[in-house]
């Protein structure tokens, strides 16, 4: 690939977690790194021996691409001209292409929504195009993002703000997972167990498990049915959590997310 050129817009920890990672792939990228406040730009600039920018206006304006990686909140304030040819790629959860293309008058725009275990190359990245970007464009891309982790195109806006919560949030919700059964196995052995370790290797052991999984076609459902025996001690847990509705519970807590997202568009 060639030796692409890159301006940042944002650089907390999508940001920061994207650059490294095409960075570790592609070392021969050049990063161009704004954020408002300098600090962020300039620790990530030092990482990737990248340009941190003091000015947004020092931005050049002829970059083979630009990543847009700030809150939607700051959409309102953040203002720059670009060319109208310039190339970017949105992160901002729930912002649409047309909102995008009207503020900054460039047509080709595209949205990613990316996760945080994209720093270690081990992301889930949605991915959005509109029509106006060339099949070389699209490839020169995804041989970047190739370095964040896996990559699935959406064919709808609409798919990719309704999967947000799933795989944007979801280490978060991993991680509250996570974080509660470690605090209650802490809880129940008063800390004689390193809870911690046991918490993280069970979960990567389970995601390695699902990840197998794919490959011979067999569901999550029939993995959890390996550990779970008729009357046994998975299965004691598992009535518990069904009688207290906890897929009703997720159901709630993705339709509440995709709401919020919704009201990010406006
Ligand atoms: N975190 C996730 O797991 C995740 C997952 C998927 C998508 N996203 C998306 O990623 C985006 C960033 O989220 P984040 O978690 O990385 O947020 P964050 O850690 O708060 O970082 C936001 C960055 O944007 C910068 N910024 C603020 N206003 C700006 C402006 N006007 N121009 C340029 N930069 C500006 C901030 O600068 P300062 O450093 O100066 O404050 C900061 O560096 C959001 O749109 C979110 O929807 C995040």
């Amino acid at each position: 690939m060639a030796n692409l050129k890159i301006g940042v817009f944002g650089c907390g920890n999508m940001g920061r977690a994207l650059v490294q990672a095409m960075n570790a792939q592609w070392p021969k990228t050049e990063f161009f790194l704004y954020t408002p406040s300098i600090t962020k730009a300039q620790d990530l600039a030092q990482v990737v021996g990248g340009v941190c920018l003091k000015q947004i206006e020092e931005m050049p304006k002829d970059l083979d691409w630009y990543l847009l990686a700030f809150k939607p909140q700051s959409l309102g304030d953040f203002q720059f001209s670009f060319n109208g040819d310039s190339k970017i790629i949105s992160v901002l959860a729930g912002v649409k292409v047309l909102k995008l293309s009207e503020k900054f008058k460039v047509k080709k725009i595209a949205r990613l929504m990316p996760n945080t275990p994209s720093a270690l190359g081990a992301g889930a990245n949605l991915h959005f195009f509109n029509t106006t970007f060339n099949p070389d464009e699209i490839a020169e891309i995804y041989s970047l993002l190739q370095a964040t982790g896996k990559i699935f195109p959406m064919s709808s806006e609409e798919d990719l703000d309704i999967s947000t919560a799933f795989s944007g949030s979801g280490p978060a919700l991993i991680f509250e997972l996570a974080r509660i059964f470690e605090s209650e196995l802490t809880r129940l052995t008063e800390g004689r167990v390193p809870a911690k370790e046991i918490i993280a290797q069970t979960f990567f052991g389970s995601s390695t498990l699902m990840n197998s999984a794919l490959q011979k076609e067999i569901s999550f459902e029939e993995l959890r049915n390996q550990v779970t025996s008729k009357k046994g001690v998975t299965y004691e847990a598992l009535e518990v959590l069904q009688a207290n509705k906890l897929q009703s519970i997720f159901a709630s807590a993705f339709a509440a997310a995709y709401k919020r997202t919704l009201e990010l568009s406006k």
